[in-house]
């Protein structure tokens, strides 16, 4: 990544990142068809069984999620507009076909945004669910130890830059990029202390527009799934060189745990 050449086209990169990355963080906004790297659905991803990752919720103003106990969904920051009593949002569980008659579907009664969230970093928020949902959990990351590797992504989103949500969850593996070479396409738009990059050199396969709030996930020493990170930002969706960023679950796994004992 250090070459000459690579260098000539950094100092351009880390412009045009600085302008997209506002753009990326709304949870649905549409972006003009640019063309895109991947084609395949997630981009570059592939039908989840139903059943496989029954942790998984869609929130209906159009992002993802995942059950962090039976009545409270982790998600991200900039899916929610703020904290108290919300009744306005649906959480859809226990399908990978949102249309499917069997779906389970749950309204808010709370939502904890991130304190100090403002946009950067802290990408995460808490919604309480009128009744608990009957349905596995996915434990979070609360060290490091995970922070590399393989991940899984899983969501309704986009199934390439720019183009629809999807109807049938899509699920996808990226591997883990360093801070130091995500810094080299974010340059210090990236908050390398409460973020973690993944995605392929190549691009082609990544979480986009419609899958934030969903979780990033791996499998722990005992082979259980275990969450490490939120699908957060990125330029554009399968870029080469622009991997997908996803707030560190392990950095607020202890605000995330007393935060949700207070829902
Ligand atoms: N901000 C987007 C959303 O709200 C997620 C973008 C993820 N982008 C990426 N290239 N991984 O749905």
């Amino acid at each position: 990544m250090t070459t000459v050449s690579s260098l000539a086209t950094l100092k351009t990169t880390l412009k045009r990142a600085v302008a997209v990355a506002a753009v990326t963080l709304a949870a649905v906004s549409l972006q003009p068809g640019t063309a895109s790297a991947g084609t395949a659905p997630v981009v570059g991803g592939t039908r989840a069984a139903q059943g496989e990752f029954p942790f998984m919720v869609r929130l209906s103003m159009g992002c993802g999620g995942a059950l962090y106990t039976q009545q409270i969904v982790l998600t991200a920051a900039h899916c929610v507009s703020g904290s108290g009593n919300n009744t306005s949002i649906t959480a859809t569980a226990g399908v990978v076909d949102l249309k499917s008659s069997s779906a389970i579907k749950v309204k808010s009664t709370k939502v904890l945004q991130a304190p100090g969230y403002n946009g950067t970093g802290k990408d995460w928020a808490l919604i309480k669910l009128a009744q608990p949902i009957n349905l596995p959990t996915l434990k979070i990351a609360e060290t490091k130890a995970y922070d590399n590797g393989t991940f899984t992504v899983a969501g309704w989103g986009a199934a390439r830059e720019g183009g629809a949500q999807q109807r049938y969850l899509l699920k996808a593996t990226v591997p883990f990029v360093s801070d130091a070479s995500c810094k080299e396409s974010y340059g210090s738009s990236l908050v390398p202390a409460e973020e973690i990059c993944a995605g392929f050199d190549q691009g082609g396969v990544d979480t986009c527009q419609g899958d934030s709030g969903g979780p990033m996930f791996r499998r722990d020493n005992a082979n259980a799934w275990i969450q490490v990170g939120i699908v957060s930002w990125g330029e554009g969706c399968a870029r080469p060189d622009y991997p997908g960023v996803y707030t560190e679950v392990s950095t607020f796994a202890a605000a995330i745990k007393s935060a949700a004992a207070t829902l």
